[in-house]
């Protein structure tokens, strides 16, 4: 028997063989395995009791027989795993120390991480959209979230095998370009001399623009017809239109260089301008969208959303009075596409919660459309969160009140990270410091926002983010560095073989072998949920129990089967907590 990478499901293959060819099981047997309470084993069992009280048969007898089967077939080697009933019919597995060692000998690296996490997507052809900004809009801290969490679901798709399109859906075909074009047109504005901070000076413009609307009602019939040009396709808007997106776009990037985020396409909302048509064709054909009061809209009697009196629920409105086109019809289009041109088995949106109502009208519109034209539907997911607090638990904010600037944000995460790591290391030189506190801070930063649970609201703290005791990225990089450190003095590389090792023995070193292999389940949580959080407990976890062990179990000892062994768990520690680390988008450091 080979050490399974990810025992659950080698289990749950193995059992369901068996039991196709063992008496009073068939072919709809689940084995239902899983992760068990460690009290009880490393994983469990449960399907037995279902299907034998389906059938109404002792479910005890009937998982007793399974086990039976299952160790006179040999696919279950003794020394490595053990077998017993328990329960009202479960059937526990425990591994030894031999299978967790073979384990560990057998997956060493990020790699071999990487292979045997491959079949958790498999090839699967995903498209994630993210982060999907609006153009013409400075970036605020509302954009944190889809970046952050965006990449690092992103990251993780990608390392469980799944064939990624990243598309970043930007939402560049808006109303606000009627007014922007107005009060450009209006103030003369030259947008080709504008440099660096040209995006500032467009959301001045924009604010502008705004207040004289407000001021003077008869400007808002310019800015409409302004756009309703563009959308015409006149050729001066065109222009000013294409500088604009252009501007917003070389802003972005440079936030992406920074924090990291990787984009393989964007198509934004005015890529599906000339691909909306067909929509309205085919739902209105298939009899699924009506005018409404001018408007075409899509009824559906599931959603329990209702405008006051009225017996009908809010409509899906995809395309407005005037005949342009919207949010709701861009995004139909961009499924439609996603399916014929990419080919998705799944799409991931990502925005904040507020676009619940949305994508709920959006999914359901889709299963009817495609169930009509008989296309295979894409598995559609909407990844939302909540809101970035302040310490007064309102959206955190300016002192004066204004959103905070995502270019701020990670600016003031560099130099506080810089003063706290000056306080702990003043004699490095500048700029290691520097280096190590770009890392530190914009890790942080990260960490803070994927290690809460991302459908609650979290309270930014820069004294929690930045702490080295707790849940934190500092936490998890000191641990990392501390482990080189152990290399560095042994002269040893931590990629290297270690040979000569003998099994774990201690209560500690058994108990970190174990959580290594928890790797494997913590992707599988993270990945069925797209929730980070499951992965930064397990690494915050992962690296407590390093502390245990380290602290009772001593590893330059003179025995040197007990110190290879110690170092291995050392170097395998280090190697998930780098490929976690990474998967969240956060740089390791060698020191620091
Ligand atoms: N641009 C939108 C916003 O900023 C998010 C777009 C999300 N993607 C989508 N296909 N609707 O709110």
């Amino acid at each position: 028997m080979t050490v399974w990478f990810n025992p659950a499901h080698s289990i749950e293959q193995i059992l369901r063989k068996i039991a196709a060819e063992t008496d009073g099981f068939d072919s709809t047997f689940e084995p239902g395995v899983r992760p068990a309470d460690p009290k009880f084993g490393d994983y469990q069992g449960n399907g037995v009791l279902g299907f034998a009280k389906k059938r109404g048969v002792n479910p005890r007898e009937l998982a007793q027989r399974l086990i039976n089967a299952a160790l006179a077939s040999e696919k279950f080697d003794p020394a490595l795993v053990e077998l017993s009933l328990a329960g009202p019919g479960f059937i526990n597995f425990k591994l030894s120390p031999l299978f967790l060692w073979e384990w560990q000998l057998a997956y060493s690296t990020k790699a071999d991480y990487r292979t045997g996490a491959r079949a958790l997507k498999d090839g699967r052809r995903i498209v994630i959209d993210y982060p999907s900004a609006n153009t013409a809009k400075q970036a605020h801290i509302g954009h944190l979230r889809p970046m952050v969490i965006g990449q690092a679901i992103a990251r993780l798709l990608d390392f469980c095998g799944a064939e990624l399109i990243r598309d970043n859906h930007i939402g560049d075909w808006g109303t606000n370009f009627g007014t922007l074009i107005m009060k450009i047109k209006r103030d003369a504005v030259d947008l080709s001399t504008l440099e660096d901070h040209a995006l500032v000076i467009l959301n001045e413009v924009y604010k502008a623009g705004s207040a004289e609307e407000a001021a003077q009602p008869e400007l808002r019939d310019i800015s409409r017809n302004e756009l309703v040009k563009l959308q015409n396709g006149d050729s001066e808007n065109t222009v000013i239109w294409e500088q604009i997106v252009e501007i917003s776009k070389a802003a972005f990037d440079k936030l992406f260089a920074q924090l990291g985020v990787e984009v393989d396409v964007t198509l934004g909302e005015s890529f599906y301008r000339d691909k909306v048509d067909r929509v309205y064709k085919e739902l209105v054909d298939i009899g699924l969208a009506e005018e409404s009061d001018g408007a075409l809209v899509v009824w559906h009697d599931e959603v329990k959303k209702f405008a006051r009196d009225s017996e009908r629920p809010y409509p899906f409105n995809i395309r407005k009075r005037d005949g342009a086109s919207n949010y709701a019809s861009t995004d139909l289009a961009t499924i439609l596409y996603r399916l014929e041109t990419f080919k998705a088995e799944e799409v991931i949106y990502l925005t904040d919660a507020r676009q619940q109502d949305h994508f709920q009208q959006l999914f359901l519109t889709t299963e009817k459309w495609f169930k009509a034209k008989g296309y295979s539907l894409p598995e559609l997911r909407h990844v939302f969160w909540g809101t970035i607090l302040g310490s007064d638990k309102r959206p955190f904010k300016t002192k004066s009140g204004e959103s905070v600037k995502l270019q701020a944000l990670l600016d003031e995460a560099r130099s506080r990270a810089y003063a706290v790591v000056t306080e702990k290391n003043p004699d490095l030189p500048e700029a290691k410091r520097r280096e190590i506190a770009e890392a530190v801070g914009i890790g942080a930063v990260k960490y803070a926002d994927l290690s809460s649970n991302r459908t609650q609201d979290y309270v930014f703290s820069w004294e929690r983010l930045l702490s080295f005791e707790g849940n934190t990225a500092p936490y998890l990089l000191y641990a990392v560095a501390r482990i080189n450190s152990i290399f560095r003095k042994v002269d040893l590389s931590p990629d290297a073989p270690i040979a000569g090792a003998s099994l774990p023995e201690t209560d500690s070193e058994l108990a970190l072998a174990r959580k290594l292999m928890g790797f494997v389940t913590a992707l599988e949580l993270t990945l069925n949920d797209l929730r980070p959080h499951f992965l930064c407990t397990y690494l915050y976890e992962l690296t407590s129990a390093y502390s245990t062990f380290y602290n009772s179990d001593k590893v330059m000892v003179d025995d040197a089967a007990v110190r290879a062994r110690r170092l291995i768990l050392c170097a395998r520690t280090r190697t998930v907590l780098m490929t976690g680390l990474e998967l969240l988008g956060i740089q390791p450091l060698e020191t620091m």
